[in-house]
């Protein structure tokens, strides 16, 4: 009946339109990006951290990384607390992506020491066999440009301070990826927050067992070799070849790791693993 009168469809069609609009894209701009979204403890990147940035799009980095953890319970236990708006006010353009060719970056700040993504970027297969990352070792040769960190802060508004400019001088590209890298949603304390608690007497189900042992000395390798290096003598991490710490000691350590030092939690291991880790460390030797 109404496709007869084309006047009153066109203004029916138009109305619905409208309404579709608004409901899908204009109310979400006014709730999402209010007060109450504001996170106190974000703050914006550094000229190093924002060098570090702008290294990684012209690197293409982000076509295999995502920087974003959906609120999944899979991605919150792969990675850590699941992103939030707030987090990204100080990222133009944003690098959420969709695509994981490599793992999501989002939560990467603070997960390694430096040490580490130093020598990761240079060459990933170093600390991950089977990775297919390609090597960024050209990125310390080339040093950083103080004056045109000062232009991005001119043309973009960048509130950054002349001390932090200056601290540029000697740096190199490769210094500011790893400062971006660091800062990548460490700004909110999820950390702390996710930390589990070992509660009651830790006691090794099965001392010096062979067995467990063996089980230990793959899960070292899969996991502590990186760092510890694959014969205990020590590496980015210190040597482990002379155990010193009792059975309870040595699994709180691994299961917690060590905050701020550089050594991960792998409470997600669960502790049959962890008891398997701890009779490799301090049995190994034994007949
Ligand atoms: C061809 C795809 C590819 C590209 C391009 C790439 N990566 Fe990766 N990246 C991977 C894969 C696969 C892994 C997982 C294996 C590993 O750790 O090396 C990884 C791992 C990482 C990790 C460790 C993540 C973790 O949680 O252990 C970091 C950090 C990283 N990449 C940073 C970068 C940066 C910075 C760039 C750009 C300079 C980059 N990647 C470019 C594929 C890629
Ligand atoms: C990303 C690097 C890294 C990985 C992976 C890693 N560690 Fe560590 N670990 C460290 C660093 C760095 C320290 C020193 C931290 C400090 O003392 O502040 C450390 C300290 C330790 C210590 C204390 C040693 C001492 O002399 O104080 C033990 C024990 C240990 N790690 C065991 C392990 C085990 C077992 C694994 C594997 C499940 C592992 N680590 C994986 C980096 C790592």
């Amino acid at each position: 009946m109404w496709e007869k009168k084309p006047v009153i469809l066109l203004i029916l069609a138009t109305a619905a339109i409208l309404v579709g609009t608004c409901i899908t894209m204009v109310l979400p701009f006014v709730w999402v990006n209010t007060e109450a979204d504001r996170i106190t403890s974000v703050t914006p990147y550094t000229p190093l951290q924002q060098d570090g940035r702008d290294v990684y799009i012209r690197e293409g980095c982000n076509n295999c990384h995502s920087q974003t953890v959906r609120p999944l319970v899979a991605e919150v236990l792969r990675y850590g607390d699941y992103s939030k708006s707030g987090e990204f006010v100080y990222d133009r353009p944003f690098l959420w992506g969709s695509r994981r060719t490599g793992p999501d970056l989002a939560r990467i700040g603070g997960k390694y020491p430096d040490a580490w993504h130093y020598k990761h970027m240079a060459d990933p297969q170093s600390m991950v066999p089977r990775s297919n990352m390609p090597d960024y070792d050209f990125l310390t040769e080339a040093e950083i440009d103080p004056e045109y960190s000062r232009k991005k802060m001119e043309t973009l508004g960048f509130p950054f301070t002349e001390a932090q400019i200056s601290s540029l001088e000697g740096k190199t590209e490769m210094d500011a990826m790893v400062a971006y890298l660091q800062k990548l949603g460490s700004d909110i304390p999820w950390r702390q927050s996710a930390k589990t608690e070992v509660v009651g007497e830790l006691a090794n189900p099965s001392p010096k067992d062979k067995a467990a042992i063996r089980a230990g000395q793959l899960l070292y390798a899969d996991n502590c070799a990186m760092c510890h290096a694959e014969d205990l003598t020590g590496d980015i991490g210190p040597a482990l070849d002379e155990p010193y710490l009792d059975d309870a000691d040595l699994f709180r350590l691994i299961h917690d790791g060590i905050e701020d030092g550089g050594m991960p939690s792998f409470a997600a291991l669960g502790s049959a693993r962890l008891w398997q880790l701890v009779n490799f460390i301090n049995y190994r030797k034994q007949p």
